[in-house]
């Protein structure tokens, strides 16, 4: 695919995805989430070679909600190496992403760390290394975007704090298992600010450009590059993407789209393509597994008109 067709291809994209609106419904279990108006489209594509296009709503910010389980999971796996394999496991669960019914017979160890319950022990291992997890984990998200202003929503995470039973359970659960350290309360602070992250797609395809690129981010306005993960550990989590990214839907986003995503209730979704670059794709509207209907629609089609991930992988 020649680069310089994809902005008339991003345009199509666009134009077509408008035409779906309406497939599925805005997350409503989180309070907040249920008021972000629903007919919304963007889409980012950045590429190693530094080029990036970008189109529809792509620089509107957007509640990135379980995508920073892939930002967190990766200050883990930096900062405690493979012992962070003894509290979460790595293979796909599929069942939903809030479903407690494995913790069970699975003695508090959640399958991988991008289900709720994996991504809340991986959030109690950083509460255990920050004093202050929120700003540890805006500044590293801030170099990685190269955005200087992103935030969480304080609205946004106090609906969720105020709702959160089912992760809540989870967590105490685990904690009866000895599989969670501190106080569920103050992780779950931790965790439901985490989730109130915004970012635009343009901003998200520029932050897990590590990822596409051998775990080396691009330098940007002046800055080095930075080597964020090894390149074996880029490799990991893009597997872990592809396996689990999607939760019981991983089988049919890599079936249709082949590519490591994360996906998240707000809508949006983080694809890398290994080698080539990234895309972000953001539309409020979820199916029933809670991930974006006409996300993943634009991801099939830019991987179908473009081979993206048709080698590599
Ligand atoms: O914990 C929750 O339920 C939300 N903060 C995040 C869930 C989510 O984004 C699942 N992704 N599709």
């Amino acid at each position: 695919m020649r680069t310089n067709s994809l902005p008339l291809l991003l345009e199509n994209i666009h134009a077509e995805a408008c035409n779906q609106f309406g497939l599925g419904r805005v997350a409503d279990y989180i309070p907040a989430l249920a008021q972000v108006p629903p007919r919304q489209f963007g889409m980012a594509v950045a590429l190693v070679n530094g080029q990036s296009h970008a189109v529809g709503d792509a620089h509107v910010p957007f509640s990135l909600q379980s995508i920073t389980k892939l930002f967190t999971f990766v200050l883990a796996l930096k900062t405690e190496g493979d012992a962070l394999w003894q509290r979460v496991g790595r293979e796909p669960s599929g069942a939903a992403f809030n479903s407690i019914v494995q913790l069970e017979t699975e003695s508090g160890i959640p399958r991988n760390p991008f289900i709720n319950a994996g991504a809340l022990v991986i959030t109690d291992i950083l509460t255990t290394r920050y004093a202050h997890l929120d700003y540890a984990l805006l500044g590293a998200l801030r170099r990685l975007a190269d955005e200087p202003n992103l935030h969480w929503n304080p609205a946004v995470a106090r609906s969720e704090r105020e709702t959160a039973h089912r992760n809540m359970a989870m967590a105490y659960f685990m904690k009866s298992h000895g599989n969670f350290h501190n106080d569920p309360e103050l992780v779950l602070d931790n965790y439901c600010r985490q989730c109130a992250t915004e970012m635009s797609c343009a901003q998200l395809a520029q932050a897990t450009m590590f990822l596409a690129n051998g775990g080396r981010d691009l330098g940007r306005a002046g800055q080095p590059d930075e080597q964020v993960l090894s390149a074996d550990d880029a490799r990991r989590v893009n597997a872990l993407m592809l396996t689990c990214g999607a939760y019981d839907a991983a089988g049919d986003f890599a079936y249709r789209i082949g590519l490591p995503v994360k996906t998240g209730v707000g809508g949006g979704i983080a694809a890398i393509v290994p080698g080539v670059g990234t895309v972000a794709v953001w539309a409020p509207e979820l199916d029933a597994k809670g991930n974006s209907v006409v996300g993943a629609w634009a991801l099939e089609r830019l991987v179908q008109a473009t081979g993206w991930g048709h080698t590599g992988l």
